[in-house]
């Protein structure tokens, strides 16, 4: 399969680009290398990625959102199916910097399902998040929920992106999968989020800002868990058979949470990297942040059902995981 993969020098794009190449599928990777955090890590991620995938990788650097430029950039290349996961990603971040959010993810997307149109791929995966839940008082978190009431723009670009594909699988039969991310962490991880952030610090012997002092709680997913349930639904489109599907949707549009189903309380995660990292992290402790959500919870019935997912990484063995390889990686 030749599958075109946006975000390919991203954290989780990388990773699914690695499993495909892995499996014999060729990859024609896309990214704009943004430097919202380290682009010596996208390119360190990119180098791994094209050393498995040889002469079947072949990385685009170009902006999704620039339609001209990307369609010049694909002229000539063909796909089968897309991934497509780059983004402008982080909740906090997008009350500074709300246009970044509106480009890549609004612009972006749109042209994304453009360009899935005019190709008449097979299927098209793309990124939500688990944000889109907002302050959702149900637990945990169910696909078939309302979800009208974003605490942050990133959270209401996500569900805006829900929205776009759901009328591409309407108007123009494209089948779509829309997987909700529920913080997603390990080996290659993303330095913005919190796992990263703390294990530097505590190596560093730093403070560790701890928002809404550690009352928080997420459904922490590990990156290996999240690769095999991406491709997994990859391999199945929704049929355009007129049935509800996951979500609610009657046209080709699946929607999911792939997330680890346990909610975790932050300070059991600062516990856990305190031991893997042999040091006690001092804590600085905050308040709320503004856009922030007190607790995730991913219902996953939905994702096993359809295709197998099945995440098999506790936290207890995830965060050791990513510890030991941010050592290795900047050997220290
Ligand atoms: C993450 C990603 O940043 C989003 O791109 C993604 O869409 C989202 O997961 C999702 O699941 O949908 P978040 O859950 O906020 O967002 O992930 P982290 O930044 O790793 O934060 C996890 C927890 O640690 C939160 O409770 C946060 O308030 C807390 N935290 C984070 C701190 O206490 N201090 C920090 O410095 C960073």
């Amino acid at each position: 399969m030749d599958v075109l993969v946006t975000g390919a020098a991203g954290f989780i794009g990388a990773a699914v680009a690695e499993v495909l190449l892995q499996r014999g599928d060729r990859v024609l990777g896309i990214d704009n290398f943004d430097p919202y955090y380290s682009t010596s890590l996208k390119e360190a991620r990119c180098q791994r990625v094209s050393v498995i995938g040889a002469d079947r990788f072949e990385l685009i650097r170009q902006d999704f959102a620039d339609m001209a430029g990307l369609e010049q950039a694909l002229a000539g290349r063909s796909f089968d199916r897309i991934v497509h996961l780059g983004a402008q990603p982080g909740v906090r971040y997008s009350l500074t910097h709300p246009h970044a959010y509106s480009r890549s993810n609004l612009v972006g997307h749109l042209n994304i399902l453009e360009i899935a149109r005019a190709r008449e791929v097979e299927h098209l995966v793309y990124a939500s998040s688990s944000s889109v839940y907002g302050g959702n008082a149900k637990l945990p978190f169910a696909v078939e929920d309302r979800v009208d009431h974003p605490l942050s723009l990133y959270a209401a670009t996500k569900k805006a992106d829900e929205l776009m594909s759901e009328t591409y699988a309407h108007l123009f039969r494209l089948p779509v999968t829309g997987l909700r991310f529920f913080t997603v962490y390990g080996p290659w991880g993303r330095p913005d989020m919190m796992v990263w952030r703390f294990t530097e610090r505590v190596l560093r012997d730093e403070p560790i800002p701890v928002y809404n002092g550690g009352e928080m709680m997420r459904d922490f997913t590990y990156i290996d868990d999240i690769v095999a349930g991406v491709i997994n639904c990859l391999d199945a489109p929704p049929a355009d058979d007129g049935t509800a599907k996951a979500g609610g949707s009657t046209k080709p549009h699946a929607l999911y949470n792939i997330g680890n189903n346990r909610s975790e309380p932050v300070m059991k995660m600062i516990g856990l990297i305190e031991e893997a990292c042999g040091r006690r992290a001092q804590l600085d402790l905050l308040p709320m942040q503004p856009g922030d959500v007190t607790q995730t919870h991913a219902d996953i019935t939905a994702i096993s059902r359809d295709h197998g997912f099945a995440p098999t990484t506790p936290v207890e063995i995830g965060v050791p995981n990513f510890v030991n390889w941010y050592r290795a990686f900047y050997g220290i």
